[in-house]
């Protein structure tokens, strides 16, 4: 299909999962909310050709900022009964600085607003419109950064965690089984929405939602006070992704406060953590043995060794020295990249829990390849960056903006995209992709 059809019908995508209060639904029916990280790859998109969507995009996100700095994962701005778990469950007022004007969930997701606030930057043509926006959203972002690290780094090591796997992104990691076993949650009761939109083959199980719903009955049961939470929670983890992006995001920021001008408290603020932040994430999670980075289990005190694609996600933000990234990229493409595979499966391959139709147990997402593509170009390692970008469009291009996809190129006639259709941040990234100078 030719670029401009491709652009043409993903931006049909965000136009249409764009909703009158301001924001964009990553999916009809299965998520009709407004999600964190969704948000920010969507703006990207939107950027591209409608810059104001762009940034109400991120406006109506930090408009449900909690006055402590945390931003929630899931903004619920309209009812909706298709999605469980909904902001009923959620309850964020029962911490004292959540919003009163509107519900939010009490998790988080990766922080990606610092580098989207940039890409918005770079991308617009009128520099000082978006320089206006930024002068009146950046601190909020910066304070994201401040909470994260005040109360998320617990050993004051510049590496945050994550009490809850959706924090992570990658909902039903085969990373996460291990954590699982350390928990006995109780067969709650609850009605599953996802899986009547979406078949059941592709989605966490039932017994896996028990875990997850135990977490967030744990943080309501105090409050979702943070300091409770990491003396409790069963599941408390360094993720190299969430790390990276953070470290990604610091550099961003750094770079618009010097633009904007002023600010140099917050510079040095954020160049001290980013500092610890990139020591630690090489000693405390770089595994050379195996050749890629490892998540840590920080409630049972060891790392996690399976690879899975956010392993290479440190290339995003330049963590690695050159020789490790090098090792990287091999473990990337001879684990990951055999012939028969699209880059990049969300899980090794090679794997026993390697599911090529199960959510984050296999797949291909679009924006981690974004952020792969991003993190190898950042190195100058042109032909795998180019593999991945090809096989990111191959996949859109041939099966639709779908929110996940096989890896396997066997049986490629019959392959599908899995999860939910014309999924934003597919439509939103490809835009990226092919608007690339
Ligand atoms: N991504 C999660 C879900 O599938 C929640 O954020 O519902």
């Amino acid at each position: 299909m030719a670029d401009k059809f491709l652009i043409d019908k993903a931006k049909t995508v965000l136009n249409q999962n764009y909703q009158k209060k301001g924001f964009t639904i990553p999916s009809k029916n299965l998520y009709p909310f407004q999600w964190k990280w969704d948000s920010g790859f969507i703006a990207i998109g939107f950027a591209h050709f409608d810059m104001e969507k762009a940034k109400k995009e991120i406006n109506s996100l930090l408009n449900a900022q909690w006055k402590n700095g945390f931003i929630p994962h899931i903004v619920f701005h309209t009812k909706n009964d298709s999605y469980f778990p909904g902001a009923d469950f959620h309850k964020s007022s029962l911490h004292p600085k959540s919003p009163v004007h509107i519900d939010t969930s009490g998790i988080t997701q990766p922080p990606v607003l610092g580098f989207v606030l940039e890409k918005l930057y770079n991308i617009a043509d009128d520099k000082d419109d978006v320089l206006n926006f930024l002068k009146n959203q950046i601190d909020k972002v910066y304070k994201n950064h401040e909470y994260f690290y005040s109360k998320r780094d617990i050993n004051n090591e510049g590496l945050v965690y994550i009490y809850h796997n959706w924090e992570s992104g990658t909902d039903n990691s085969p990373v996460w089984d291990d954590i699982w076993k350390t928990m006995n949650p109780p067969r709650y009761k609850f009605e599953r929405k996802d899986t009547t939109h979406v078949d059941s083959s592709q989605r966490p199980t039932d017994r896996e939602y028990d875990h997850y719903i135990d977490i967030i009955e744990l943080a309501k049961k105090f409050n979702y006070d943070d300091h409770k939470i990491a003396k409790h929670s069963p599941f408390l983890v360094q993720d190299p992704l969430f790390n990276s992006i953070l470290i990604r995001s610091n550099e961003s920021l750094i770079r618009l406060y010097k633009i904007l001008g002023g600010n140099e408290e917050k510079i040095k603020y954020l160049r001290s953590k980013n500092e610890k932040s990139l020591i630690s994430i090489n000693e405390k999670l770089y595994n050379s043995s195996i050749g890629a980075y490892l998540h840590f289990d920080l409630r049972n005190k060891k790392n996690i060794p399976l690879v899975c694609s956010s392993s290479f996600s440190p290339l995003f933000c330049g963590a690695p020295n050159f020789k490790i990234a090098q090792r990287l990229k091999s473990t990337l493409v001879e684990k990951f990249g055999k012939e028969d595979y699209y880059l990049c499966s969300s899980f090794d391959p090679e794997g026993m829990q390697h599911d090529p139709k199960k959510y984050w147990r296999g797949p291909v997402w679009i924006n981690l390849n974004w952020i792969l593509y991003n993190g190898l170009k950042r190195y100058k390692f042109k032909e795998t960056a180019k593999r991945i970008k090809n096989d990111s469009l191959e996949l859109v291009d041939k099966l639709g903006f779908y929110e996940y996809f096989n890896p396997s190129k066997k049986n490629s006639k019959n392959n599908k995209g899995y999860g939910g259709e014309n999924f934003s941040w597919s439509a939103a990234l490809t835009i990226d992709f092919l608007s690339e100078k």
